[in-house]
């Protein structure tokens, strides 16, 4: 299994240029700076590599939209890394920050910005300590600030700190907050790309994506390209957690088969446990069953199996736990995270929330389930950003795996409620109708 991010991940002062540096550290840069930046961008497009942020989107075609030439352009790292079950950017900055940074002075250097930011969810304060050090260091060595290494090329490198809101990972719930505004996401189009912060041209990539540059410029975009599946090009980081024996941030060969992560590195759940189900990216993917162990991870498979490879957050659920219990703990963190802005989102994930506390209490009835999901299909779609969809689709995916068990659960709260008997109420329901 390769490892390109975490090769050798816990090597004491990898944090510091010395040993960054005689592990090959910042030698991509200095082949990069002697390449043109468009051949950069060709070597990006070349790899192949999607956004390891969620949307899987290439990464070297996004660098192409930025418009040419010199203008107040900007590159804003997305190192907010809030989705549940994610915590693969937080080892990476940091054990190693420098392959972060030399990763944005060559995307930089590809694209014509001059000024970048790290935005960091508030509650990394020992990685955004660690990044500070390390941009200072950077700067003390030429690497960062004007003319770097002789090149012509100059960035102001800034690590600015969140203040702790989902909403603000989103590309432009960030970029309002970066601009010190209430984290709020904006109508696209414009995307980013041609409008974004300060209204210029800006870059929104993840950490590991734009980790992974210094190796992309390293191997050539071709080779790169044949690591993984031909969609779904490289290594990726996941992050594992629930319910295995060894959970935690493992590198991985896209397209390896599922099963592999969670039994073969991560042991499987506990002895005498099953699989019940498993979120393949993140909380906000439609959960995957035990059955769906051999498909192969990869952005494509997963999605043509009816959910995504997102952030390649791996949270796994065993047998011990009530589907209606994990519903409720996903459904609480995104009413909880709306930002209000957009009706769907704010109503929809509010609404879902007291719906499900309507269950709890007893006062629902099977046909509740068809209310619960015709609601969640409708705010599939219609939000301003997707946070609404993070909330309805694995709560649209877990009503329609798990309807019998659900429906026991709302007859079992019922019947600790004292409530009528069914039957009673659903003639009551059916008069009312006429
Ligand atoms: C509600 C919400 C939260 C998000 N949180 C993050 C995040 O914490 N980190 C991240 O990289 N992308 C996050 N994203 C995705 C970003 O909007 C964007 O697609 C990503 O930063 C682009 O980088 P990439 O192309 O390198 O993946 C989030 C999206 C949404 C809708």
């Amino acid at each position: 299994m390769p490892h390109l991010l975490f090769d050798r991940i816990d090597e004491p002062g990898l944090n510091t240029i010395p040993v960054y540096e005689r592990r090959g550290g910042y030698s991509a840069l200095r082949k990069a700076l002697q390449m043109p930046p468009e051949a950069i961008v060709e070597e990006l497009s070349q790899s192949g590599i999607r956004g390891r942020g969620g949307a899987g989107f290439k990464m070297g075609q996004k660098a192409s939209f930025l418009p040419k030439g010199e203008m107040a352009k900007y590159l804003t790292c997305n190192a907010d890394e809030s989705e549940p079950g994610t915590f693969k950017d937080r080892e990476l900055m940091q054990k190693s920050p420098h392959t972060l940074i030399e990763g944005i002075i060559i995307t930089t250097y590809a694209t014509g910005i001059h000024h970048a930011f790290i935005y960091i969810r508030g509650e990394y304060q020992l990685q955004a300590d660690i990044l500070d050090a390390a941009v200072a260091e950077a700067e003390a060595a030429g690497y960062l600030g004007e003319n770097i290494l002789g090149s012509g090329h100059s960035l102001k490198l800034v690590v600015h700190r969140g203040a702790g809101a989902y909403i603000c990972g989103e590309e432009t719930g960030l970029l309002d907050s970066l601009e010190g505004k209430r984290g709020n996401p904006r109508l696209k189009p414009p995307f980013p790309a041609i409008e974004g912060l300060y209204a210029g041209p800006t870059l929104v990539n993840n950490v590991e994506t734009l980790g992974t540059v210094p190796t992309i410029i390293n191997m050539g975009g071709a080779d790169y390209a044949k690591i993984g599946t031909e969609g779904s090009t490289g290594t990726k980081l996941i992050s594992v957690s629930g319910d295995v024996q060894r959970p935690g941030n493992y590198e991985i060969e896209l397209g390896i088969s599922s099963r592999e992560i969670i039994y073969g590195l991560c042991g499987g759940p506990k002895p005498g446990r099953t699989v019940k189900m498993w979120f393949p990216g993140g909380s906000s993917s439609p959960v995957l069953l035990e059955q769906d162990l051999d498909l192969s991870y990869d952005f494509d498979t997963l999605a043509k199996a009816g959910s995504m490879l997102g952030s390649g957050a791996i949270i796994v659920v065993d047998d011990s736990h009530s589907a209606f219990e994990v519903m409720q703990k996903v459904v609480k963190f995104y009413a909880h995270e709306s930002c209000g802005k957009c009706v769907p989102c704010r109503e929809g994930t509010n609404w879902t929330n007291k719906f499900l506390a309507r269950i709890e209490a007893g006062e629902s009835t099977p046909m509740d389930l068809d209310i619960l999901a015709s609601v969640q299909s409708q705010i599939i779609g219609n939000c301003l950003c997707v946070l609404g969809d993070a909330m309805a689709m694995p709560v649209g995916s877990i009503v329609a795996k798990f309807r019998d068990e659900l429906e026991a659960e709302i007859e079992a709260a019922r019947e600790r409620a004292n409530a009528l008997p069914l039957t009673d109420t659903e003639d009551l329901l059916a008069l009312s109708a006429h």
